[in-house]
């Protein structure tokens, strides 16, 4: 595929960079047809991402909105999560979804992942810290992994939790034929440059209710009853503001981007599935290396590929490796209640599978533009850096 060199491999000169964008000349010309447009806020090729996405996830709504914490947030807030609250969440994850339970007024409840292999959220972990003021259960599918979701399911139903899908990592994967992100009230997705879809900036909250529907779209922009493409349109005149809402509009350039992603996704997640392959084909045997897996049910999105080593002191000396070769990796994640922001309220937090998870982890490479000689050269430096061990 012709593409336009890369922001990351251009800014830096990794051999193989962590993630890398699959952009061509469809995006370029998508981005120049909004310019010329004239139109460059939410209008309607908004409309038209939301409806196409809406349909490739089997969701009955889609919102875009500026960016995945900007879902999160507003999905939290249409199910009238505030104030004392609490929601269970791991803190395996990325800050963003803790946060937009803080920014709520709630309280983030972190409960422990179960295993090296399977880093998603403890179901019996979480039962353990449930109190009468838990509302709902975010849970995050670590690296596209595949939850078991009908625990997931009876879990909420049994403790009448509201589900929350944080499925920034997850576009692309699924569970029994179903898109992740789709299970739960609101499924919340990312499209920052380094996820399946990128668009630079953006996400997406998904919902089957059309009543949390209708309220997203209000708290999207302000609580407004009419958008500025409508007046534009002269659809309506005046508005009123009937809620507290955000400015969480996203720019028709997110949405070109997002119909041109989204018409090859298909095949960016087959080049992401093969370079997985090829990675777990690589060290199949060596049973130093530990490749988490989520539910053999389910089909993983590939968004990153961690893998676990046997400890910290060997999981530097991989990582030395990798950077002596050109190899830019990265940590999924630092647990979120050891951050400066979080320690001193969770300072006597037990979460030990997250924090041995957190030592023994490193992120290898993973996009769609990773070749089989690419994956070459970083399996051999894994295994360089484990000789000397
Ligand atoms: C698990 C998780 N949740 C939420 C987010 C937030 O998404 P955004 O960066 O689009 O705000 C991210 C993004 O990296 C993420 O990885």
């Amino acid at each position: 595929m012709p593409r336009a060199k890369s922001p990351t491999s251009a800014a830096v000169k990794w051999t193989i960079p962590l993630s890398d964008i699959a952009y061509g000349p469809d995006e370029l010309r998508a981005v120049e047809k909004v310019i010329t447009s004239g139109w460059l806020t939410m209008g309607p090729l908004t409309d038209k991402f939301e409806a196409a996405i809406a349909k490739h996830l089997g969701a009955k709504h889609a919102i875009l909105v500026s960016s995945g914490t900007a879902a999160l947030h507003m999905a939290l807030v249409s199910l009238g999560i505030g104030p004392g609250d609490e929601v269970l969440v791991p803190s395996m994850t990325f800050v963003a979804s803790a946060n937009s339970i803080r920014h709520c007024g709630a309280n983030p409840v972190f409960a422990d992942i179960e295993s090296p292999e399977f880093p998603l959220l403890d179901l019996r972990d979480a039962a353990s810290r449930l109190t009468p003021r838990t509302k709902a259960l975010m849970l995050v599918p670590y690296a596209g992994l595949p939850p078991r979701m009908e625990e997931v399911h009876e879990f909420c139903r049994r403790h009448r939790l509201q589900l929350i899908e944080d499925a920034a990592h997850a576009l692309g994967g699924s569970h029994h034929g179903r898109a992740l992100g789709t299970f739960g009230a609101l499924g919340c997705f990312s499209f920052f440059s380094n996820k399946n879809l990128a668009t630079g900036e953006g996400g997406l909250v998904v919902t089957n209710n059309a009543t949390l529907a209708r309220r997203l779209r209000l708290l999207r922009s302000h609580g407004m009853t009419a958008t500025t493409w409508q007046r534009h349109n002269a659809k309506s005149l005046g508005y009123d503001v009937v809620a507290l809402g955000h400015n969480y509009r996203p720019t028709e350039i997110t949405a070109a981007l997002g119909l041109v992603q989204l018409s090859r996704l298909t095949a960016l997640q087959e080049a992401r599935a093969k370079a997985a392959a090829l990675y777990r084909d690589a060290f199949r045997g060596d049973d130093r290396v530990v490749m988490p897996a989520g539910d053999p049910e389910g089909v993983p999105s590939h968004h990153i590929f961690p893998i676990l080593l046997p400890n910290s002191r060997l999981r530097d000396r991989v990582r030395q490796a990798l950077l002596e070769a050109g190899v830019q990796v990265s940590h999924h994640y630092p647990p979120v209640h050891t951050f400066s922001a979080y320690r001193a309220q969770f300072r006597t937090a037990r979460l030990p599978n997250t924090e041995l998870f957190a030592r023994r982890e490193l992120t290898l490479p993973m996009h769609p533009n990773l070749k089989p000689r690419h994956v070459q050269i970083v399996t051999d430096a894994v295994k360089r850096g484990l000789k000397h061990a």
